[in-house]
């Protein structure tokens, strides 16, 4: 069996209950350097807060740097409709004992990238974060092995018929990115539709609930997840929902149950129908520039899903 060292990553995320999964995810099977927030599904002082529960929870050291408060450009916009106003509502939060390791997310990425070369930035919020590390610091994506972005798609939107919420609430700072040379995977709704939970996922967990294994965190899981299934089934009319964010996780500890594709993706500015639309040319590659993105079309969501249970677990 082919051997795989352990990626080094430094999470950048906006949790949400997705994000909260993808922490478990990096905390079992990366090296997490560090852990960076940013406004997206709630406002920053919370998405920060909800960073540092988590790691509470886990009983894992990884420091958290917080990071952009608004968008480049944009308003900052928030959904509380499918996160609530917390960003992790659902279980009861238990009180928060750590602090910020600092906060200038953006100083803590290039100084580490400067220290250590190779490390993979999981990106998994709005890309406000990512786009200042990048203008403060072009030569940043010489020296990291790439970024992996949960946003975007190949077609279908979640906050309008074609804008995925992480790129359209700061789709300035995603052209930044998209336009940076890094090696980028793009992790979109067209693949994380396919990594669904549902209830007898939810069931496994408070199955679990009393076992040492799953200790405090399966039960948390079960609650953020049944909550996240309530609100799906009162916006969507389906009691199921995707787990966005751990798969721009596994697009770099496990590459090998994705299928990518490598296409030229650009990020919509103007358009009154189509702002934060990612554009990606699925042309002949005699039609269409060339490539800057890996972008994933396929996983195998039966593999990915037990993953991620594994991952559910105090350390
Ligand atoms: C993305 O938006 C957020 O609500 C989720 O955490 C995920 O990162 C999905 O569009
Ligand atoms: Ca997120």
């Amino acid at each position: 069996m082919e051997l795989r060292s352990t990626p080094a990553i430094i999470l950048d995320c906006d949790p949400g209950h997705d994000d909260a999964i993808a922490i478990m995810l990096a905390a079992q099977f990366t090296r997490l350097v560090g852990i960076t927030t940013v406004s997206g599904n709630a406002p920053l002082e919370l998405t920060t807060r909800n960073a540092l529960i988590v790691t509470q929870l886990l009983g894992i050291e990884t420091p958290v740097h917080q990071g952009a408060a608004h968008p480049l450009a944009a308003p900052a916009l928030h959904a509380a409709i499918v996160h609530g106003e917390s960003g992790l509502e659902g279980p009861v939060l238990p009180p928060l004992v750590r602090k910020p390791a600092s906060r200038d997310a953006v100083a803590f990425i290039c100084d580490t990238t400067r220290h250590e070369t190779d490390i993979w930035l999981v990106a998994i919020g709005p890309l406000t974060n990512i786009a200042h590390a990048v203008e403060k610091d072009p030569d940043l994506v010489n020296r990291i092995a790439g970024i992996s972005i949960m946003g975007g798609s190949t077609h279908v939107g979640n906050v309008s018929p074609v804008a995925e919420f992480n790129v359209w609430a700061d789709p300035e700072a995603a052209d930044v990115v998209f336009r940076s040379g890094a090696t980028i995977r793009m992790c979109g709704l067209n693949l994380t539709h396919q990594l669904m939970t549902d209830d007898a996922i939810v069931a496994r967990l408070r199955d679990r609930s009393d076992a040492v294994a799953g200790g405090v965190v399966a039960p948390f899981v079960a609650a953020l997840l049944d909550y996240l299934h309530g609100r799906m089934a009162e916006l969507r009319g389906e009691r199921r929902a995707a787990l966005h964010d751990p798969c721009a996780v596994l697009a770099v500890t496990h590459p090998q149950i994705f299928s990518f594709g490598d296409r030229h993706v650009q990020v919509e500015l103007d358009g009154e129908l189509t702002r934060g639309m990612t554009v990606v040319d699925e042309r002949s590659a005699k039609d269409a520039p060339a490539p800057n993105v890996e972008v994933a079309y396929e996983i195998d969501p039966a593999v990915a899903m037990e993953l991620v249970l594994s991952s559910i677990h105090e350390h």
